[in-house]
């Protein structure tokens, strides 16, 4: 498979390769500071990844520089009803042994963007990439947990369930999710103990796009 879209500035959004993990696992601890360490994904995880699943791996790169990424696997998913799961288990503890080869949606393990690229167009070309695996393989499209990351400033005034049904009817902007509802995920409930970060409440909101949306 090839992929690739260049953004403007000359971003590029193609698929990762092994040469990218050890900026991979920098990048990580850059976008995500509070998570523990055993969630954060190491370059040996990733080296597995493309073993494991190469088609739903891609990277931004600006020049040699990683600054963008997003990690997925195949996955069977009932919409109607989700199954509660941790990002530990769902992911194989990092190491993608979860992948379900013929699992019908694929699963987004991470979007992650480095702070000094945001607002550049990064993530929603490569929830683009992911959209353009879906239909290469003919999935119903994609299934994610976004991390309701803005919960920290409303944490002693609500608690998660409040915030999370305020940030689905659109009355609270949450900088992770309602982004994600902007880039036409639908919102379909709350997954509480989701995984170890104070910073959302531990929580996150389970969301889907169709293969059909353009994004
Ligand atoms: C969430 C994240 C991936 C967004 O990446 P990004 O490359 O800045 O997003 P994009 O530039 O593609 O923005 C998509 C849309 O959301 C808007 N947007 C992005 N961040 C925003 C913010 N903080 N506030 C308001 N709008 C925002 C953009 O303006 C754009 O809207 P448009 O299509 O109408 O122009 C990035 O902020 C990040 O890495 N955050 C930390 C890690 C994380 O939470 N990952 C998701 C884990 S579930």
């Amino acid at each position: 498979m090839f992929y690739e879209e260049i953004l403007k500035g000359g971003l590029l959004i193609t698929l990762m390769r092994a040469v990218h993990a050890e900026q991979l696992e920098q990048l990580q601890r850059k976008v995500f500071p509070a998570l523990a360490d055993d969630e954060l994904l190491h370059a040996e995880q990733y080296r597995k990844h493309l073993e494991i699943f190469p088609e739903g791996q891609f990277v931004a790169l600006n020049g040699e520089l990683v600054v963008g990424a997003t990690t997925t696997m195949r996955y069977h998913f009932n919409k109607r009803q989700p199954e509660q799961h941790t990002f530990k288990q769902v992911m194989g503890e990092g190491w993608l042994t979860t992948h379900e080869p013929d699992g019908k949606w694929l699963y987004g393990v991470d979007v992650s963007v480095h702070p000094d690229y945001r607002k550049k167009g990064i993530a929603k070309s490569l929830y683009r990439a992911r959209q353009y695996t879906c239909r290469l393989l003919k999935l119903k499209g994609q299934v994610t947990v976004g991390m309701l990351n803005g919960y920290e400033k409303f944490k002693d005034q609500m608690d998660v369930e409040a915030y999370f049904e305020k940030v689905k009817r659109g009355e609270l902007f949450d900088r992770t999710v309602s982004v994600q509802q902007k880039i036409g995920f639908e919102i379909i409930g709350l997954m509480k103990e989701y995984l170890h970060d104070p910073t959302c409440g531990n929580a996150g909101a389970v969301i889907a796009l169709d293969a059909k949306k353009e994004v």
